[in-house]
């Protein structure tokens, strides 16, 4: 086959060369970098629902949570205050992702990476050390900085490493390691409560500095990805690193051909910010807006912060909602499994609908159970059978989360883009999802006071609408290389309007294919 390309089942290409080892333990490295997102996520529910912590920094909270037994469950922990400190972090992420897309393109991925391990160490000691709310808060900050540059480059270092066939795989080992970070952080949780003299919730916030660590280090050891060697101007190492991710028996030369036209074509971009308006990308905008908003408004950020308070709430004292937490932090780990084995197979399309419909079902369920008990007033008990009920559809709620919205809500985004605006369209993939978990971490028990149990079905209704929304708009991308993503985009009912003929550049091989087969 001319310059070793292969024509695939879904029309696009498969370039020769499977799963090296190389490649493995490069994306096992770089994706630690989810490490650190996750154990963000669930440190701060737990850490909220511990005494001594509040005593110290939120003693309003704290004096409203003893005196809430009897009277309004709903709203024991609404605290404008409080909720600062869940969210602060992904405000900070927001506006860090901005200036990592240009980390990430002008000095590499590598280097985002390493920069944001950096800053969240900083975090973690000025948190663990903590004296008052300020320092509390500044540590917060700098978490969210490094996540902010984390989360910029290392879905997109995955996906460019990756051969096209096992993308979705090697992506999603990013999502895996935030659902580990998140239950790694629930059993710490579960840990540090049980310190006598109360410091438990500081160790607990210093132990941020494990996963940073290793994704500091680790960093350092990465290669860059071909992608970004060539955008960087330097064709012959980008040559000999795709040799070397591909394997040495292998004929790159047809991947490394459609690269340099990638790369020749993105230069021509000078202003990545001003061309991603561009008519002939509407199809990507739209996406890197919309998966991360939908993504947020499952509501599972509900769940994966405030678990601990939200099982509280529910009537499981102290131990019981952090163990809730830790069962929940399991139910994720595992169901992301699933979709790791089966989004190159089953295709992206299929695990977003049937996750969805799973998601929609057991919110519903969830939101009629706590109405049947808690009604509108919020008072009421929770028998211990009728509570295990909760938790388990929100287990049932979570599996469907881990196996659709929460891998793909990260995969999809980062493998849509040609190279000429993939760090500027990840900027907004990464900042719309920042901003979003920030408004939910902000509002979330502000919501949960005045919505009650309609909460969840308010969620209810957003998963429908994202639903519908893949449905007709999202077509499927499994196995197709990035380089010719163009392709699925002009062949799509919807988004075949926005891309004119000229448009759509054929690489280098797959015309030479076509010169040989006229
Ligand atoms: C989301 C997070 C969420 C996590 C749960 C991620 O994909 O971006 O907001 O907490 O999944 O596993």
């Amino acid at each position: 086959m001319a310059g070793g390309a292969m024509v695939n089942s879904a029309g696009g290409k498969d370039y020769p060369g499977g799963l090296t080892l190389f490649v493995f333990f490069t994306c096992v490295v770089a994706a630690t970098g989810g490490l650190i997102f996750g154990y963000d996520i669930g440190i701060s529910g737990g850490v909220t629902s511990m005494n001594p912590f509040l005593k110290k920094f939120f003693p309003e909270v704290y004096e409203k949570k003893q005196s809430a037994t009897g009277t309004n469950q709903y709203c024991k922990y609404d605290n404008q205050l409080l909720q600062t400190f869940t969210s602060s972090l992904y405000l900070a992420a927001l506006v860090a992702s901005f200036f990592a897309a240009t980390v990430t393109r002008v000095m590499g991925r590598k280097w985002s990476m390493f920069a944001g391990g950096l800053t969240f160490l900083v975090g973690a000691a000025l948190n663990g050390a903590a004296e008052n709310i300020a320092m509390l808060i500044i540590g917060r900050i700098l978490l969210g900085v490094g996540v902010g540059f984390a989360n910029q480059s290392v879905p997109v270092y995955l996906s460019e490493m990756a051969p096209a066939r096992l993308r979705g795989m090697l992506n999603i080992g990013f999502q895996l390691m935030i659902t580990i970070g998140i239950l790694a952080a629930a059993l710490i949780n579960y840990g540090t409560n049980k310190i006598k003299s109360g410091y438990g919730w500081r160790v607990s916030l210093a132990l941020a500095a494990v996963p940073a660590g290793i994704i500091t280090l680790g960093s350092l050891f990465l290669p860059d990805t071909p992608n970004s060697l060539i955008e960087r101007g330097h064709p012959e190492s980008a040559r000999a690193m795709l040799a070397r991710i591909r394997g040495a028996d292998v004929d790159i030369s047809a991947e490394y051909g459609d690269l340099v036209v990638a790369s020749e074509e993105s230069k021509l971009v000078t202003h990545p910010w001003r061309n991603i308006l561009e008519r002939r990308y509407r199809a990507q905008l739209t996406m890197a807006i919309a998966i991360p908003f939908f993504q947020q408004l499952t509501g599972i950020n509900v769940i994966m912060f405030y678990a601990p308070v939200l099982f509280e709430t529910l009537g499981f004292k102290g131990d019981g909602a952090l163990m809730s937490a830790v069962i929940t932090g399991l139910v994720n780990v595992f169901a992301t499994l699933v979709s790791v084995f089966t989004v190159d197979r089953l295709g992206r399309r299929k695990l977003f609908l049937q996750g969805g419909s799973q998601m929609l079902l057991s919110q519903l369920v969830v939101g009629t159970l706590i109405a049947v008990r808690f009604g509108t007033s919020g008072v009421g008990e929770m028998p211990k059978g009728y509570a295990a009920a909760v938790v388990l559809f929100i287990c049932v709620y979570v599996a469907g989360f881990a196996w659709s919205w929460g891998p793909l809500g990260w995969l999809v985004p980062s493998e849509i883009f040609p190279l000429e605006i993939r760090p500027a369209g990840q900027s907004i993939n990464v900042s719309v999802n920042m901003l979003f978990t920030f408004v939910i971490a902000q509002a979330f028990l502000t919501m949960l006071c005045h919505l009650k149990f309609g909460l969840f079905y308010f969620f209810a209704g957003w998963v429908v609408i994202m639903t519908v929304f893949i449905a007709l708009f999202l077509p499927e991308t499994k196995n197709v290389p990035i380089e010719e993503m163009v392709l699925v985009w002009k062949g799509h009912w919807f988004w075949k309007r926005f891309i004119a003929d000229e448009d759509v550049h054929v690489p280098a091989a797959a015309a030479a294919k076509g010169a040989a087969t006229a």
